[in-house]
């Protein structure tokens, strides 16, 4: 049952490494294109981004951290001084509107195309994506992509731990490792995107290890309390076969215990699953849950609260939701006084376009509404 508003956990502060959230609502990572064709982050960001400072945390959108690692067009990047300087214009507005803010550190891996990012994406081993690919020119075969070497593998961690470096230089107070849906980390971590023969590919410690270094770097880089790590056991998506799913999930987290990271962050997130509770009995760190209901269908009305507050009281800290944060600035304010969410609308506006179905979403007040009830 949902607790009355007042009482509700998910609207008491939390601590997280040295900021205080002032609730427990987290907004998770929402790809929504709208940086620059070079990965800049366009103004329009800024403003998308500090309409939703209200969360007690915003995890803001997929971010390359190399040239190689763009997934699709018109994703932010955070490799350049051009993209440092526009994403420190999203920080300083969200810190403006009150907000607190970490960025999710995403290489795509197979998950590219040489038409977005003008390279032949590199993987662990040359097993393509098996599907089309969104490209500038619609959607296009994937292609094949490069083994990497160990070279390549030793560069890409470096490129996080810069791409960390330059999180925190915009105004980030920490960065999210992106090891979950089917990018890079995660196609290391699964048995039909990883035929390597080295150290990095056979037995589930082999197959961690890459995402295990990656998080040590970024950890080392700018400190452990402001790095988390996202993970999505079992998830599907972009043609994922993890093979031993929960072996691999204990043997990271376990793998992970002594860094004191900030947070671990997991999606599809079930208080009745087996491997969430034992991943919440491993992790003596905070846990962020994306309880992830209806992904990939319509979202529920409440938004997921429901959801959140069974995922608090079996054990998570915080409550991570991407959809309702889309279409409500104020979903915080509109879950504590109980007042119905806007709609989401994708009119192709989800994964593309400028300020409509993107900033154009009214908050309560802006509706004409009181904002308390
Ligand atoms: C438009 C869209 C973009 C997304 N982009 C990302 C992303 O950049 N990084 C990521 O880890 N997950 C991404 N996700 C997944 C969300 O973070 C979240 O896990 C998912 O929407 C389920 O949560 P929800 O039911 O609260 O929406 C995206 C989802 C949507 C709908």
């Amino acid at each position: 049952m949902t607790n009355a508003p007042e009482t509700s956990r998910l609207f008491q502060p939390a601590r997280l490494g040295s900021l205080v959230l002032p609730n427990r609502l987290v907004m998770a990572p929402l790809t929504r294109n709208r940086a620059g064709a070079d990965g800049v982050p366009q103004p329009v960001m800024a403003t998308y981004y500090a309409q939703r400072a209200s969360a007690g945390l915003i995890i803001a959108e997929a971010t390359t951290p190399n040239a190689v690692g763009q997934t699709y067009p018109n994703i932010p990047a955070i490799h350049s001084d051009a993209q440092v300087a526009g994403w420190r214009r999203v920080t300083e507005a969200v810190r403006a509107a009150g907000g607190r803010m970490f960025l999710q550190l995403q290489h795509g891996g197979r998950v590219g195309h040489p038409d977005s990012s003008g390279l032949v994406p590199v993987a662990p081993s040359p097993v393509p994506l098996p599907e089309t690919i969104h490209t500038p020119g619609g959607r296009k075969e994937a292609v094949v992509p490069r083994e990497m070497s160990v070279d390549d593998i030793r560069s890409t961690v470096a490129d996080f731990a810069t791409a960390a470096r330059n999180a925190v230089d915009a105004g980030f107070a920490g960065v999210e490792v992106h090891a979950a849906n089917g990018h890079l980390l995660h196609q290391f971590m699964a048995r039909n995107t990883n035929h390597r023969a080295d150290g990095y590919g056979g037995s589930v410690a082999g197959r961690i290890r890459f995402a295990v270094e990656v998080v040590r770097a970024v950890a080392a880089a700018i400190g452990p309390e402001r790095v988390g790590l996202r993970i999505s056991p079992g998830n599907t998506v972009n043609g994922i076969e993890e093979g031993e799913t929960g072996e691999i999930y204990r043997t990271l987290v376990d793998a992970l215990a002594d860094v004191g990271l900030a947070y671990l962050h997991t999606v599809f997130a079930d208080p009745d699953d087996a491997l969430w509770q034992d991943l919440r009995k491993r992790w003596s760190g905070t846990l962020v849950a994306n309880p992830a209901l209806g992904w990939g269908g319509p979202l529920p009305a409440d938004g997921g609260r429901q959801a959140g507050e069974r995922l608090l009281a079996a054990g998570a800290d915080l409550i991570a939701l991407g959809r309702a944060f889309m279409s409500n600035p104020d979903l915080v304010e509109r879950l504590r006084t109980g007042a119905p969410l806007n709609p989401l609308r994708d009119e192709g506006w989800m994964y593309a376009g400028g300020e409509a179905g993107y900033t154009d979403y009214p908050s309560l007040t802006k509706a004409g509404m009181t904002a308390t009830a």
